[in-house]
């Protein structure tokens, strides 16, 4: 469309229904760590699409991957083998240690998903509760709905799933008095994004544990936003060494299209029959390719990079945050997957920070997210540095 900005923000409100709050930026193009916009702007992503693009903008080797794949064909549908869906599942399974894969378009799918299978193995024992925690984001179907305690996102929109309790994050006498027999399954993000990049406590996951061994039930982690080594390591939930049962996965996955996950292990691979479970783009073979060669970039050769990155951004944020004392209260997160808590709205650091040309975005209202790409430089995180310090100047 070769159309004015004003133009075109016009015609964004009259014809798509209003449910995001757009950046005042009307994107041109992509390259790498920078977006430019078509009054010829260059903005530093740190938000990488929330959380998606882990190699950046237009990555060489994906972009290949996907005009190979093209060529080839599009789409078929799930009733066809297809090489690309098999080699990306050797790979993400040979990677995890997990035994089968269900592919899907995104995150909210693949909890679905994952809640199917739950109740489908709690109903085949008699166990009918499922468990879910304050502060978590799962997506915006009905049952990703169903486990979170989001108000501004369900109002008026029930009635909601039944038999799921949310609890109190990190709370371990709530999950002491709550879970029992009657447990089915528990879904957890060891890493809340949406929630403010809030952790899991060390004691409560320990004590989550003892209990599944008591009670008998799944545990499915949340990986959508926190997977495909954007914490340093495959999976967030891998620094608290635990294996829960199910793992649902998106976002990053994909490098840049559409394309989830649920990941099994071997106990459930049976958990369906055939025609019980399904999706039409699931799986779909150029969000595959781009998934193969994402994966092949990332991982072994791109690790270090990922780590003394992390590392320095980190030493970044600290120093931040001893400068700015009243604005800056905490530091967290792991690996790329970090949030600064502030004393005040973070949506008005944001807006300040796409003043200084850098995007980020605002969770749990108080907390600044960076989920950059995996490949930024040591040279994005000194920009970063001074624009996050002009920025914090000015609020
Ligand atoms: C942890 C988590 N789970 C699930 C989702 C939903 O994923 P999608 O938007 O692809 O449906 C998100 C999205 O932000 C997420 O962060």
């Amino acid at each position: 469309m070769k159309l004015d900005t004003a133009s075109l923000v016009e015609l964004e409100q009259k014809y798509i229904l209003q449910t995001y709050k757009r950046y005042p930026i009307v994107v041109d193009y992509a390259q790498g760590t920078r977006i430019f916009d078509k009054n010829g702007n260059e903005y530093l992503d740190f938000l990488a699409g929330i959380a998606v693009n882990l190699l950046g903008h237009s990555h060489p080797k994906i972009i290949q991957a996907v005009e190979n794949q093209i060529r080839r064909y599009m789409h078929l549908s799930n009733y066809f083998y297809q090489d690309v869906q098999i080699e990306l599942a050797e790979k993400i399974l040979t990677l995890s240690g997990y035994s089968k894969i269900f592919y899907t378009n995104s995150g909210a799918e693949a909890n679905e998903g994952a809640l199917k299978i739950v109740r489908r193995w709690g109903n085949q024992r008699n166990k009918k509760t499922v468990v879910a925690f304050t502060g978590g984001f799962h997506g915006r179907t009905y049952g990703a709905l169903s486990l979170m305690d989001k108000p501004h996102y369900k109002e008026l929109m029930g009635p909601f799933l039944d038999g799921i309790k949310i609890l109190t994050f990190n709370d371990v006498e709530a999950l002491k008095s709550t879970l029992s027999h009657d447990t089915a399954g528990v879904f957890i993000e060891f890493i809340q994004g949406e929630g403010g990049i809030s952790e899991a406590q060390e004691q409560f996951v320990q004590e989550l544990w003892e209990l599944k061994k008591k009670y008998n039930f799944l545990i499915v982690a949340d990986e959508v936003q926190s997977g495909i080594f954007r914490t340093g390591k495959l999976f967030a939930f891998q620094h608290w060494d635990v294996s829960p049962d199910i793992v649902t996965i998106a976002k990053g996955f994909g490098g840049g299209l559409p394309l989830g996950g649920i990941l099994v292990k071997s106990e459930l691979e049976k958990i369906f029959e055939k025609g019980m479970h399904g999706t039409t783009f699931g799986g779909n073979a150029v969000s595959c390719a781009a998934g193969i060669a994402n994966l092949n970039v990332i991982y072994p050769d791109l690790l270090d990079h990922i780590n003394s990155i992390s590392d320095y951004l980190d030493g970044i944020l600290q120093r931040i945050k001893q400068e700015f004392p009243e604005k800056v209260l905490e530091v967290r997160g792991r690996g790329l997957m970090r949030g600064l808590v502030l004393s005040f709205e973070a949506i008005r650091l944001v807006e300040k920070l796409i003043d200084e040309r850098i995007i980020t975005n605002a969770t749990a209202k108080n907390v600044l997210r960076l989920v950059p790409p995996l490949i930024i430089s040591k040279d994005d995180v000194d920009l970063f540095y001074i624009g996050l310090k002009n920025a914090l100047q000015k609020v």
